[in-house]
């Protein structure tokens, strides 16, 4: 396998703490793997820093391998960069080229307010999730095997698909009104689809809407850019089925 190396300037957002006014700026890095991806460039860069006796740049990150939703830049103004159905850990450096200068900041959001330099509090979407994003089980020791419920496999594979919401937040972070729907829809969904999800659909929905409104994001006005930034390819339809589900518990 080939090894392409590339030299690159990043502008990045530093931002001291929540308070402070940050600003973009300028880090040349050298030398960088083509096979390399985002957050390991971006590791090659702290490391420089800290050499220098610098201070390194803060950014989320965990799993690296697309699963658990904690990484999250703007990257030359696409949530997560320019591949599509990757988060920016899965994106890799041949997706640029030798000599590019590079944009790097947090997503912007009235919802996630920027904590320091890259990293934003997503906690909104914890709160979402806890106002509804639940099923209640019977744990007294007569609870009902899942499997027992017979559930159409269409509807299984549909509740499947929006369950592989990370929570990222690149939906919101696309949306010109920041909003949170695409989100929202897909825990509403994984649910509403499932008879397990029935019982408790009219509460979920309406408590899991009203805390998303009160956490600031805006309205979806069926733009698109969400579903074509998520990285797990969530679909608009969710979102639809989750307007369904609020005006059948709004009218009961
Ligand atoms: S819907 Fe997609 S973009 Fe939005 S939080 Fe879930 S995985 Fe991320
Ligand atoms: S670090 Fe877990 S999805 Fe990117």
């Amino acid at each position: 396998m080939s090894d392409k190396t590339m030299n690159l300037t990043l502008k990045i957002w530093r931002q001291k703490d929540a308070k402070s006014k940050g600003k973009m700026e300028t880090y040349p890095v050298t030398g960088i793997s083509e096979h390399m991806s985002f957050l390991e460039m971006l590791d090659v860069l702290n490391e420089q820093l800290v050499v220098e006796g610098k201070e390194p740049v803060e950014f989320d990150h965990d799993c690296r391998e697309g699963i658990c939703g904690m990484c999250s830049l703007h990257i030359n103004g696409e949530a997560h960069g320019p591949d599509r159905r990757v988060t920016t850990c899965q994106l890799h450096m041949r997706m640029f080229k030798d000599g590019e200068t590079i944009y790097i900041e947090p997503f912007r959001a009235k919802g996630f307010p920027v904590v320091k330099d890259l990293v934003v509090d997503r906690s909104a979407f914890d709160r979402i999730q806890h106002a509804g994003g639940f099923v209640s089980v019977n744990t007294s020791g007569n609870t009902i095997d899942a499997n027992a419920i017979p559930v159409p496999k269409d509807d299984a594979d549909e509740a499947f698909n929006a369950a592989t919401c990370i929570g990222c937040g690149a939906c919101v972070a696309s949306c010109k009104n920041a909003s949170a729907m695409l989100f929202v829809s897909a825990k509403v969904s994984q649910f509403s689809l499932l008879p397990q999800g029935k019982v408790e659909a009219k509460d979920r929905v309406m408590k899991m809407v009203k805390q998303m409104d009160l956490e600031g994001f805006g309205n979806c006005t069926n733009t698109g850019a969400c579903e074509v930034e998520c990285p797990k390819g969530i679909s608009l339809d969710n979102i639809a089925r989750m307007n369904r589900e609020y005006l059948k518990a709004s009218l009961k």
